[in-house]
């Protein structure tokens, strides 16, 4: 049975009650007015001592009795055939346990995995893998996604270099172009980035029988123990994956990669458990990459500034896998009556690409806002008019002229006026990402004899504090602080959630914990209601004890419970359906200023302003924490970031954190993180993601200000001092 009731949607100015179903055995959304006592604070992270002090316990930090330790042997070319190997002086060193030949006898990029070993310390298995003899062909190969769409380049995969990955039409594209007021047309290249997490990839393997359990740094344990199962051709059952710390993960552990089988394997062969944990240089050349892009995009406007057409040309390389889509950004944003997209996909002899932090949106931000200015300026208006003119969601036109406010948007010169040496320049882009969750994840509440709390559930925390909030909203629930409750996560063996990614997991687990939690709290009731001889409507609970409302009465928990079986209670509950649609996903702007040398071309970001929404706020030191990081790892993109390949070898130059730059902490602007509360009643704890949309618009918006200090606009990310120099010389040249 469905019970109905009303909850709130909106934002300040605009809100508005609506009806919804509510599941049988769901509690109703929290209202925005409610008086919540922990959810909505900023409870330290309950993990926090153990990460300061070194307790907490990463893939890398662990160590388990007899563990061999395991080196893998890559192939050096980027394209190559086997042709011998020997590895018997390897099998025959003295600390060598286990060897390994991969099955694959095809390298399509330079560290593909070819054989492995297992030593009883790192070095031995360094060492035995130079003891293995091998020869390769070498075969031709492209890196280069340019010279890798000619007819004649080498082929990557058998179906081809190219593939179309989004094709789409509306509207009479040739005829809104034709009769617009204005067109302008933009290409914005963007370069093949890499996740960068602090702990990079690992596992440790160890097997009991047939069983094996495997400690990996990953966001998924479920997906990893089912790739994992079919890999040792295993049922599922037979296999558990542990995630207890990671150190980040950004999309680059959405999946099992080869290094996970391989620590299995190993283990199996040398009869004891083998850690794997990847190199920096293996982690950049391995473990995915966000994709290149080349994005040609085309708008077209009304005088007033009202869009009418676009057209969108893409393409991009993932390496050998992975696509390259940038347009998904588009329908979020912005109305567009006539619209066209063709994108493709590049493969190349280079690592594969995978999910990275809003994969796609982030690349494609940047095309799609600076289309907006260029034409804007061709129009001779404000680009923030024009963005308030066409933007599709109420929500982030009213974030807008928030944000316009705090930056000082008013202060903002026509592009190209500051007269310098330091130019200054502002920028704005928008954000749209659905964070909003899936049904199916299961938390288990149990409560001991003694009345501890323990939370269980198989999701991962990869660093953005899911153990905190689920603490959080369990001890809302059941009257307690979060420091009483103890989460228990990232197991495949606990009750099922899914994967870590997408800015899923608080929209996914916190309801979920909310009803155990509710059901857990019902049946304390239940039981001291006999006791207390009163109705268990009449009934609360805080602090551990329950008492009848207006009365003294009252009993602990650990008394009610000795009328459970057992002495215990354990109740589960399943995340339920979304009760009402949440109309625009996360909105969100960003507003960045910058200040441009132009006699040495540097780019110094000075301020940021980071408006956005994501329903319900469980803990604002959290939120502030994902905010900050996104807008850091955007300017990162906008300005350092590129995987650089010498395209005449194939060979990646920049695999190490020395030549692969990300913004130190002396380059990280002031950020102005502003929450912006919108009432979103579609689960128990009206929360979405905001992991993912706190990344989208930076890279964008800091471009545009660079764009607006110069009055030339720098198309190739990262804009390095030498693209600055080489556009400014343009103009000088152009004018000269
Ligand atoms: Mo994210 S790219 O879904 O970790």
């Amino acid at each position: 049975m469905a019970k109905k009731t009303r909850v709130t949607l909106g934002f300040p100015g605009h809100f508005r009650e609506v009806a919804v179903s509510i599941p049988e055995g769901e509690p109703a959304p929290w209202g925005f007015d409610a008086d919540l006592k922990v959810v909505g604070k900023r409870v330290p992270r309950v993990d926090g001592p153990d990460k300061a002090s070194g307790r907490a316990r990463y893939t890398f930090d662990l160590k388990l009795p007899g563990m061999l330790h395991a080196a893998v042997l890559r192939c050096p070319h980027p394209h190559a055939r086997l042709k011998r190997i020997d590895t018997a002086k390897a099998e025959a060193h003295p600390e060598v346990r286990a060897v390994l030949i991969l099955e694959e006898r095809e390298y399509r990029f330079a560290g593909a995995e070819v054989a492995a070993v297992a030593a009883t310390t790192l070095a031995a298995a360094l060492e035995a893998l130079r003891l293995i003899e091998i020869e390769y062909e070498p075969l031709p190969f492209v890196t280069d996604p340019e010279a890798a769409r000619r007819p004649d380049a080498p082929s990557v995969r058998p179906d081809g270099n190219v593939a179309v990955s989004a094709e789409k039409r509306r509207g009479n594209v040739e005829k809104a172009f034709r009769e617009a007021d204005a067109t302008e047309e933009v290409t914005i290249c963007t370069p093949v980035a890499l996740h960068t997490c602090l702990e990079g990839h690992g596992s440790l393997a160890r097997w009991e029988g047939d069983r094996v359990t495997v400690w990996d740094s990953t966001q998924a344990v479920f997906d990893v123990r089912d790739s994992l199962a079919r890999a040792l051709k295993l049922p599922p059952e037979k296999v558990r994956v542990i995630k207890d710390h990671a150190g980040g993960g950004f999309g680059s552990k959405l999946q099992m990669w080869p290094h996970t089988p391989i620590a299995a394997r190993l283990a199996k062969l040398a009869g004891a458990p083998v850690r794997l944990l990847l190199s920096r240089r293996e982690d950049f050349l391995c473990t995915g990459n966000r994709h290149s892009s080349v994005q040609t995009v085309k708008l077209a406007a009304k005088r007033d500034g009202t869009f009418t057409a676009l057209s969108w040309r893409s393409y991009g390389t993932g390496g050998v896998e992975g696509g390259a889509q940038t347009s998904g950004i588009i329908e979020g944003m912005y109305d567009i009556p006539s619209l066209e997209v063709r994108e493709e996909d590049v493969f190349t002899h280079a690592g594969p690409a995978c999910p990275m932090r809003a994969p796609g949106h982030v690349q494609g931000a940047v095309a799609l806002e600076a289309a907006i200015d260029t034409l804007s300026e061709k129009l001779g208006l404000d680009p923030l008019e024009v963005r308030l003119k066409n933007d599709k969601s109420a929500i982030r036109r009213a974030e807008l002229r928030l944000g316009a406010e705090r930056i000082g948007w008013g202060r903002r010169r026509p592009s190209g006026s500051d007269r310098g040496p330091l130019k200054r320049g502002l920028g704005v882009a928008g954000t749209t990402w659905d964070g909003s969750g899936l049904p199916g994840p299961e938390v288990e509440i149990v409560i001991g004899a003694g009345g501890e709390v323990e939370a269980l559930c198989g999701t991962q925390d990869i660093g953005t504090g899911t153990r905190t909030i689920l603490a959080q909203v369990v001890a809302e629930e059941l009257g307690l602080t979060a420091d009483q409750v103890t989460v228990r996560l990232g197991d495949s063996y606990f009750p099922y959630s899914m994967l870590s990614g997408g800015s899923l997991t608080a929209a996914c687990v916190t309801p979920a914990a909310r009803a155990a939690s509710a059901k857990a709290r019902t049946a304390l009731l239940k039981l001291a209601a006999g006791r207390l001889g009163a109705d268990a409507a009449e009934l609360e609970t805080s602090g551990k004890e329950i008492r009848a409302r207006g009365s003294d009465r009252k009993i602990s928990w650990a008394s009610a419970l000795r009328e459970a079986p057992g002495g215990r209670l354990s109740v589960r509950a399943e995340r339920q359906g979304n009760f009402e649609g949440y109309e625009t996903g996360a909105a969100g702007c960003q507003f960045a200023e910058v200040e441009v040398d132009i006699e040495t071309g540097k780019v110094r970001v000075v301020r940021v302003v980071a408006v956005h929404d994501s329903g319900r706020i469980l803990n604002p030191l959290l939120w502030e924490s994902q905010v900050n990081g996104g807008v850091i790892q955007g300017i990162s993109f906008a300005l350092l970031e590129e995987r650089i390949i010498d395209h005449r070898f194939g060979k990646v130059l920049s695999a190490d954190m020395e030549t692969y730059k990300v913004l130190g902490a002396l380059e990280v602007p002031e950020i102005e993180v502003v929450p912006f509360p919108v009432a979103a009643g579609f689960n128990n704890t009206q929360v979405v993601g905001i992991g993912e949309p706190a990344i989208i618009p930076t890279a964008a918006a800091v471009a545009n200000a660079v764009a607006n200090a110069l009055g030339v606009r720098i198309c190739d990310l990262p804009i390095t001092p030498d693209r600055v120099l080489n556009a400014l010389e343009s103009i000088a040249k152009g004018r000269g």
